[in-house]
């Protein structure tokens, strides 16, 4: 069995962040999203990974992720050259997969439930394709799918205006060979992409063994800024612990799990976790509140933050309000003008957000 991660495409949902980077790498909880799933699948026992990557941001993925080693696997990098859909990238990396089953995992999807269910059931059965799939309330945003009583899938559309139920499919699936064959056999869609889902479409009308799996733990696709705020608060729920590496002064407090890395200060601060601080942080006269994720060599000045994810290199300085739900991007800088002003001065990105 092998294992194809698709890390390509153009990430505009999480414009302006993934002009500079791919969307894969944003941090959750401190660590990429990508990493999840290579960890997934490593517990699951596939150590041999194919990454799908694009020429804008592959550069960038390769350089963060290497060769699979921290992992315990081995990553082979493939260039697709433009996003021609899903199904696409598997025809590009198909001469890594030749005739070994796999399973295919887009890299902006966070799974809860471990993979060795899904491996058994489509094992154990022969099938041909397994999909994951969720309830979810807006199924118009995804790839939905009737199934009968027993699972077995009659039907899949991509984003459909009229859904035929409310369960999405969920990007983890399972594949025999023969869905090559099936993606030789497709035509790209009305918005010109080969799409999985119609390849997946052509092995049901063959009569091949497709079968879906209802996930009951989360999942979470982070295409968008308050899935990654919600991911971002399950992770820190679910996996972390009181590490202090960092060095806190007394008038600081510490309340709940809270991670400091190693070379971060903590001054004058009340930190109310879950809260995730990476290294070399300078933190000083702040309220860091729950479900808040800082990353390393971040400068945190007289502010007040929760349930926000701020990036690398950030500066947030003197800033009067508390800030909420909020994403901040690498080497960005929050500070207030030098008097008051009255006249605000900008230096806004393309597709930013700014809440004043
Ligand atoms: O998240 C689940 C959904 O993922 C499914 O319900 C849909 O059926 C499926 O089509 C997909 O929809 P998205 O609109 O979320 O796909 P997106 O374009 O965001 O691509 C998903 C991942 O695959 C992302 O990491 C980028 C990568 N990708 C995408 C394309 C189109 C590639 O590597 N190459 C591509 O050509």
């Amino acid at each position: 069995m092998k294992a194809l991660i698709l890390s390509g495409g153009k990430g505009t949902r999480l414009r302006p962040l993934t002009y500079t980077g791919a969307k894969q790498l944003v941090p959750v909880a401190n660590k990429p999203i990508l990493w999840y799933g290579i960890e997934s699948i490593v517990a699951a026992g596939i150590t041999d990974i194919g990454i799908i990557i694009s020429p804008e941001t592959g550069g960038n993925i390769r350089e963060k992720t290497g060769d699979g080693s921290q992992f315990g696997a081995k990553i082979t990098y493939i260039l697709q050259y433009e996003p021609l859909g899903l199904a696409h990238a598997v025809k590009v990396a198909q001469s890594f997969l030749g005739d070994s089953p796999f399973v295919m995992y887009l890299g902006d999807n966070l799974v809860e439930s471990k993979l060795d269910l899904f491996l058994d059931k489509f094992n154990s059965k022969h099938l041909d394709a397994l999909t994951l799939l969720c309830e979810v309330d807006n199924p118009t945003a995804f790839g939905v799918a009737k199934v009968d009583q027993q699972g077995k899938v009659l039907q899949l559309i991509e984003k459909p205006k009229n859904p035929p139920s409310n369960l999405a499919l969920v990007g983890v699936y399972l594949f025999s060979p023969a869905i090559h064959d099936a993606i030789a056999k497709i035509q790209p869609s009305a918005r010109g992409e080969l799409e999985i889902t119609d390849a997946i479409q052509y092995l049901i009308d063959q009569q091949k063994n497709v079968e879906s799996f209802q996930l009951s733990g989360w999942w979470l696709d982070t295409g968008k800024k308050d899935d990654l705020l919600a991911a971002n608060q399950i992770i820190l729920d679910s996996c972390l612990d009181l590490t202090i590496e960092g060095a806190i002064d007394a008038p600081s407090k510490i309340g709940g799990r809270v991670h400091i890395g190693v070379g971060s200060n903590i001054i004058n601060s009340t930190i109310r976790g879950p809260v995730m601080i990476g290294e070399n942080c300078h933190i000083e006269n702040c309220f860091i509140g729950p479900y808040s994720s800082i990353a390393n060599d971040t400068t945190l000045i007289d502010a007040d933050i929760e349930h926000s994810v701020i990036l690398k290199g950030a500066k947030v300085i003197n800033i009067e309000q508390r800030i909420v739900d909020s994403l901040i991007g690498e080497r960005a800088q929050l500070k207030p003008a030098p008097q008051r002003p009255k006249a605000l001065r900008f230096m806004i990105g393309d597709d930013s957000t700014i809440e004043l």
